[in-house]
């Protein structure tokens, strides 16, 4: 079987060596189309791929047109709201994720991009410290497991709301449980966002919400740009000073935030994965799988049921 990464953000050369080792040594072979800058280039490279890898690279319809052996496409990351899982299904495609792999990475950005905002993005100015701030975790997937065990280790009060997560769950983790989103903000001097980008979701981050943050409150988002309502935030940004929003995916309106001087920060690219461990972790997790579904058809990490 032909297994292809398709990553237009190259995993770190440790983990594309790991995933060679895990697919050769099942006897399939590896085919590698990294930083490609057009859709065509994807679309040829999948022509004759029975198995895909990627990041957040899209799968659309197209890719799947084209893509006339592929039997598996896995995400190596947690969020799948790249892949077209309807035009996966009608093409017989198995679509997983693999969940956990790079949360730590995620977490441990969010904590140091926090330590930036407060510390005036180290300007030399008199800043502030985060022990003792009160961080809000909207969503206790993995990633808000992980800033919540780092954020309790700063000395910060951590409060969490997930819709899906049992309160005893958050609790049991040593985090405040609150009843909803609104009560997580107005409770809050940071908030970090945990969301996948789902149709409920999408835009769900507007300037009602944000505008409950306490004085000098810090919106920071690791998550989707998808989840932020961009016009509400800018307006809230341009009538509250105290407010910072931070993100690690640069806005639609990037130009615009960023006359928010000072108080607005976005990495070039998404970073929060960008680690040789998470690229490890979750690139041989994506191998093994693979190996897995050729071996025993085995689809435990299936998102398109
Ligand atoms: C994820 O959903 O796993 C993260 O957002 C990381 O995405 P990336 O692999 O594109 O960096």
């Amino acid at each position: 079987m032909k297994v292809l990464i398709a990553t237009e953000k190259p995993f770190a050369a440790a983990a594309v060596d790991g995933i060679r080792k895990e697919v050769e040594a099942a006897g399939h072979t590896l085919a590698l189309l990294e930083k490609y800058t057009e859709k065509t280039q994807l679309l040829d490279a999948v022509k004759d791929a029975d198995a895909l890898i990627i990041r957040s690279d899209k799968a659309d319809a197209d890719v799947f047109n084209a893509a006339k052996n592929l039997k598996i496409v896995v995400r190596a990351g947690a969020g799948y709201d790249n892949i077209d899982l309807a035009a996966a299904t009608a093409h017989n495609v198995v679509a997983e994720n693999t969940p956990g792999q790079n949360s730590n990475a995620v977490a441990e950005l969010v904590l140091g991009l926090l330590v930036y905002a407060v510390r005036n993005f180290y300007n030399g100015k008199s800043g502030s410290e985060l022990k003792g701030k009160k961080l809000g975790i909207l969503a206790f997937g993995n990633v808000g497991r992980n800033v919540a065990r780092i954020a309790k280790g700063f000395g910060m009060e951590v409060y969490a709301y997930d819709a899906f997560c049992p309160k005893n769950v958050i609790e049991e983790a040593g985090v405040k449980a609150v009843d909803s989103q609104e009560a997580l903000f107005e409770n809050c001097d940071i908030v970090s966002l945990h969301i996948p980008a789902t149709p409920e979701t999408k835009q769900s981050i507007n300037y009602a919400l944000v505008n409950k943050l306490h004085k000098g409150g810090i919106l920071i988002n690791t998550a989707r740009k998808e989840v932020i309502n961009e016009p509400e935030l800018i307006k809230l940004l341009g009538e509250r000073e105290d407010l910072k929003f931070i993100t690690d995916i640069k806005p639609e309106a990037d130009a615009d935030f960023a006359k928010f001087e000072g108080r607005y920060f976005t990495t070039p690219k998404k970073m929060g994965a960008q680690t040789a461990e998470a690229n490890i972790n979750a690139g041989i997790a994506a191998a093994k799988q693979i190996k897995a579904f050729f071996a025993n058809g085995d689809t435990k990490f299936q998102v398109n049921k």
